[in-house]
């Protein structure tokens, strides 16, 4: 499962779900299936900003803590927001960013993701950026166009040394939650083309470093296949990150020498 440049990376999205008391369970039961070395896999946790603070207190190292939203003001009066800085005080080391129920519920734009995107990269958090078409999209023959017009915005006057930084997400919004799976074509096709994006605004050094994952139903059961695919580097896991068998089971694939 190694990939050559890049490593492996199986993150787990919770998004509302599970109250911060369930951490610590849930993340003894977690290590305790995991297999005992990575081989280059790394494994991270997305939760609610609430969760975070219970997360950072398991004293482990193997697993990555990450939150799922910041707001896009450093701080002050911005009722109800998170900053970056007040996750990564609680050891967030990653944070998902332009998720497309963000997108959808949230209005999060493409201004607002670029503009979050780079102030995680301040802050040292690594950004998981989502990018995905509708079905819709899909159905017109759009996903390249649009897939490509959110990477650009997203990564808007970013310089390449930032852009290796970033985590990119490729999440069919058609795929998530709903048990229809991307196949190992659909999202290698995707993959492949975000690196070549990658490659022609960046060069080709940059674009063999960046991560890029899959994320739509991805399970302990089809995730072997996607992440046999040569562009594809890991998993951002919704539903199948709730429960501890079926998380270990697809960290056990991305842990596969
Ligand atoms: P899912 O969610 O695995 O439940 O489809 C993935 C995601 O939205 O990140």
């Amino acid at each position: 499962m190694n990939k050559k440049y890049r490593r492996v990376i199986i993150a787990g999205n919770w998004k509302m779900n599970m109250v911060p008391s369930q951490v610590h369970g849930f993340v003894e039961d977690l290590r305790a299936a995991m297999p005992e070395r990575s081989n280059g896999c790394s494994v991270v946790l997305c939760v609610p900003a609430t969760h975070l603070g219970a997360l950072s207190r398991e004293k482990q190292r193997r697993i990555g803590i990450g939150a799922q939203n910041i707001s896009q003001f450093d701080k002050g009066a911005h009722t109800g927001e998170v900053s970056a800085d007040m996750i990564a005080d609680l050891g967030a080391k990653y944070c998902i960013v332009g998720h497309s129920e963000r997108r959808a519920d949230n209005g999060d734009t493409d201004e607002l993701v670029n503009a979050k995107l780079r102030i995680l990269l301040d802050h040292g958090i690594t950004p998981i950026l989502c990018v995905g078409e509708s079905l819709d999209q899909r159905d017109r023959g759009l996903t390249m166009e649009h897939i490509r017009y959110q990477i650009k915005a997203a990564l808007y006057a970013l310089t390449a040394e930032q852009v290796k930084r970033v985590v990119i997400a490729y999440e069919p919004i058609w795929a998530i939650g709903t048990g229809r799976t991307a196949t190992d074509e659909q999202a290698q096709e995707v993959c492949l083309a975000i690196r070549e994006q990658l490659r022609a605004e960046y060069g080709a050094l940059i674009s063999r470093k960046v991560c890029i994952l899959y994320g739509g139903s991805m399970n302990a059961g089809n995730c072997a296949g996607l992440l046999a695919q040569p562009d594809i580097d890991g998993g951002l896991i919704g539903g199948a990150s709730l429960k501890v068998e079926d998380f270990a089971a697809i960290i056990r694939e991305g842990s596969r020498a």
